[in-house]
C-alpha cells in the first residue's frame, strides 16, 4: 500500500492534542506506521505465514483495530482452509471506508467483511485466528482483561492469538536505552528530533504501554495454555497465545 509522506507533527503545533485516527491519519498511515515501528513489516508477514498454519476449515479470523488492513491482506494471501472468513474491525470509520477501497484492488477466495465498531462491543465467534496488531495498547487499562477473556471464549481449540504491542520496562535502565533507540530508529527514518518529541506528546495520553510479564499474566489468567513473544525489536513485540 503506498501513501502520502507522514509530515502531520513536522511543524511546531500551537497546541499538541491527544492522537487520533482521523481522516489527515488515514492518508499518511501505511507511511507512518513503517516509520514508527521497528520491524512492522516482518511482524505482518509472520501474520500471514501464522494465518495459513492455523486457520481451520468453517472459522473466523478476526483482524481486531485492522486500520488500513494490511494484517486481513497478508492472512488472506496465505489462508487455504475451506469456507473461511475474515472480519476485520475498528472505530476510525475513516479507516474501515479507506479500507474498504483498498480492498477492491485484492481479490481471493477468501471473504472479507469490514466492520466499524469497537472491538469491545463485537461478538467473537468460531475464532482460529486473532490479530491484535499494536491495538490493545489504545484500549483502556481496566477494560483490557475482559476484553481479552472475550476473545478467548470465542476461540476455538486450537486457535493462536497474535498480540503485538509497543511495552515498557520495570528496569529504568532498560527503559530509557530501548526508548532512546526507539527515536534513533525514527531519526533514521527520517523523522526530525521536533517530529518524534510532538508525536510523543500526542500519544502521551493515548497509548498505554505495559510490560511483557503483564501482558503474558494477563493471557494466561483469562486461560490461555501459554503465551510466549516470537518477535522484539526495541521496545516493540509480539506474542503468541494458543488455546
Ligand atoms: C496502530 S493502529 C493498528 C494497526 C493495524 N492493526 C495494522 O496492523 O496495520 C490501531 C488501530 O486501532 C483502532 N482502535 C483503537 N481502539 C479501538 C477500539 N476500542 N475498537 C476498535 N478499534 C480501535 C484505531 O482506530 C487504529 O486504526
Amino acid at each position: 500500500m503506498d501513501s502520502t509522506k507522514d509530515s502531520l507533527y513536522a511543524n511546531p503545533l500551537q497546541e499538541i492534542g491527544d492522537f487520533t485516527f482521523d481522516d489527515q491519519v488515514v492518508d499518511v498511515f501505511p507511511d507512518m506506521i513503517r516509520r514508527s515501528v521497528p520491524g512492522y513489516q516482518t511482524i505482518i508477514n509472520a501474520i500471514g505465514l501464522l494465518a495459513g498454519r492455523y486457520a481451520q476449515d468453517h472459522s473466523h479470523c478476526y483482524d481486531l483495530g485492522c486500520s488500513l488492513g494490511a494484517a486481513s491482506l497478508s492472512m488472506r494471501q496465505s489462508i487455504q482452509a475451506e469456507h473461511c472468513k475474515i472480519i476485520a474491525v475498528d472505530n476510525s470509520l475513516a479507516m474501515i471506508e479507506q479500507f474498504r477501497e483498498n480492498q477492491f484492488a485484492h481479490s481471493g477466495h477468501v471473504h472479507v467483511d469490514a466492520i466499524c465498531a469497537d472491538v469491545r462491543d463485537i461478538e467473537i465467534t468460531q475464532a482460529s485466528v486473532v490479530v491484535v496488531n499494536f491495538t490493545l495498547q489504545f484500549i483502556p487499562l481496566a477494560d483490557r482483561q475482559s476484553f481479552l477473556s472475550k476473545v478467548y471464549q470465542g476461540m476455538r481449540p486450537g486457535g493462536i492469538l497474535i498480540i503485538s504491542e509497543k511495552i515498557q520496562f520495570k528496569d529504568a535502565q532498560q527503559q530509557t536505552l530501548q526508548t532512546d533507540m526507539h527515536h534513533a530508529f525514527k531519526k533514521a527514518q527520517g523523522y526530525s528530533d521536533l517530529e518524534i518529541s510532538q508525536k510523543r506528546t500526542a500519544l502521551e495520553n493515548v497509548l498505554i504501554p505495559e510490560s511483557f510479564a503483564q501482558h503474558k499474566q494477563r493471557l494466561l489468567d483469562v486461560g490461555f495454555s501459554s503465551a510466549e513473544q516470537w518477535f522484539q525489536y526495541f521496545n516493540f513485540v509480539s506474542i503468541l497465545a494458543l488455546k
